[in-house]
């Protein structure tokens, strides 16, 4: 039996997990994923003040067990937040014991295998560790220091932050694979599970990350698509109505400064849709006055967005394939569904 099957045992493979998108993924939607046999983690990202209260809701609203004394859903941390951050999670960890605990975005070195320890300890190392990472480097380094359950490998595709400089999944993930590998034989430890995320739209892309070395796939993108994600309509017409990523959306930090997110470590970037603000400033409009049309374009609601819109639209490259909005249960069967079938896994 897979460690997957084992450690989240309400869900069926290939695993489709819904990112732990700070804000907008919360517990409705992270547990409407885990309800439809997937896994879905609760963005709590820098700011512990919610993390009581979505969990509460959480364990009202699943309707899926977990056999090992796990709440059957994940919560996830952008550990630039720093010690605080910690140290009001870990007694409601203690207490709810959500099945994986998702670390990204360390600004120090140590800090992934600190968080990663003292969670392992608050929870009897019930709740599992998931790493997000961008390099094979950084893959190597996070299996040598923590030992994680699960490497979530994160492609240049993917929506809203990651590494400025990293490649695409189609040659990261593979490449990751191989190192982990040799490493955890060569020191005769278990090998992590490998999950893949990056601009993994529909069932396609999930069964081409199979075949790279994945057991899953993490969506965020999609999953923007659902009524049960905490966005604003113009956010998400936006996102219906963006096509052809890769040039239609980047990566970078000016739509962080315009909106005044200051505290991401300096390698990493938002991927966003293109808009009225990022072509200004590509034709040689000044920060300040693009920073002004911005303050006014957030003064017009849903109409901000759209047609000559202006504000923060993150989303992944994948963003194409994303064509209506649909209930997040039918997204996570409709995108396993689509994967087992393009691996002819449904005669299994
Ligand atoms: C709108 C948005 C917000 C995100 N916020 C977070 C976050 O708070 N923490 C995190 O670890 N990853 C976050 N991510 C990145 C995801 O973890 C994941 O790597 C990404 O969504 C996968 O690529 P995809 O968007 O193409 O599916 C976010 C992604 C999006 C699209």
């Amino acid at each position: 039996m897979s460690a997957i099957a084992t450690d989240y045992p309400w869900t069926s493979q290939p695993l489709i997990a819904v990112a732990p998108m700070r804000l907008i993924c919360l517990s409705k939607l992270a547990s409407e994923v885990s309800n439809a046999g997937g896994l879905g983690f609760i963005g709590i990202g820098s700011d512990a003040s919610t993390l009581e209260a979505e969990l509460t809701q959480a364990k009202s609203q699943l309707t899926v067990k977990s056999s090992n004394d796990t709440l059957p859903i994940g919560v996830g941390f952008l550990l630039w937040a720093g010690e605080p951050l910690l140290q009001a999670s870990l007694p409601l960890l203690a207490n709810f014991r959500p099945a994986a605990v998702w670390l990204f975005a360390p600004s120090q070195p140590d800090q992934l295998a600190h968080w990663t320890t003292e969670i392992r300890k608050a929870t009897g190392g019930k709740s599992k560790i998931w790493i997000q990472i961008g390099t094979v480097a950084a893959a190597v380094g996070v299996v040598s220091s923590c030992q994680p359950d699960v490497l979530v490998v994160q492609g240049s595709d993917a929506g809203g932050h990651g590494l400025e400089e990293c490649a695409g999944l189609i040659s990261l993930l593979p490449e990751v694979d191989d190192a982990v590998t040799s490493l955890c034989q060569s020191k005769s430890v278990p090998k992590p599970t490998l999950i893949a995320a990056g601009g993994l739209s529909d069932g396609r892309g999930v069964a081409a990350s199979t075949l790279l070395g994945a057991s899953g796939a993490v969506l965020g993108t999609r999953y923007l698509a659902c009524p049960e994600a905490n966005l604003t309509k113009g956010y998400q017409n936006a996102v219906l109505a963006a096509s052809d990523g890769g040039v239609n959306t980047a990566r970078g930090k000016l739509y962080d400064r315009l909106r005044g997110t200051k505290d991401w470590p300096a390698e990493y970037g938002g991927r966003g849709i293109l808009n009225k603000t990022w072509h200004d400033h590509k034709a040689g409009l000044s920060e300040e006055e693009n920073q002004r049309l911005y303050d006014e374009a957030m003064q017009r609601g849903d109409e901000g967005w759209g047609d000559g819109g202006r504000l923060t639209t993150y989303a992944g490259a994948g963003v194409g394939l994303v064509k209506r909005v649909q209930p997040a249960s039918e997204i996570t069967r409709e995108v396993r569904e689509e994967a087992r079938k393009a691996l002819k896994m449904e005669r299994l």
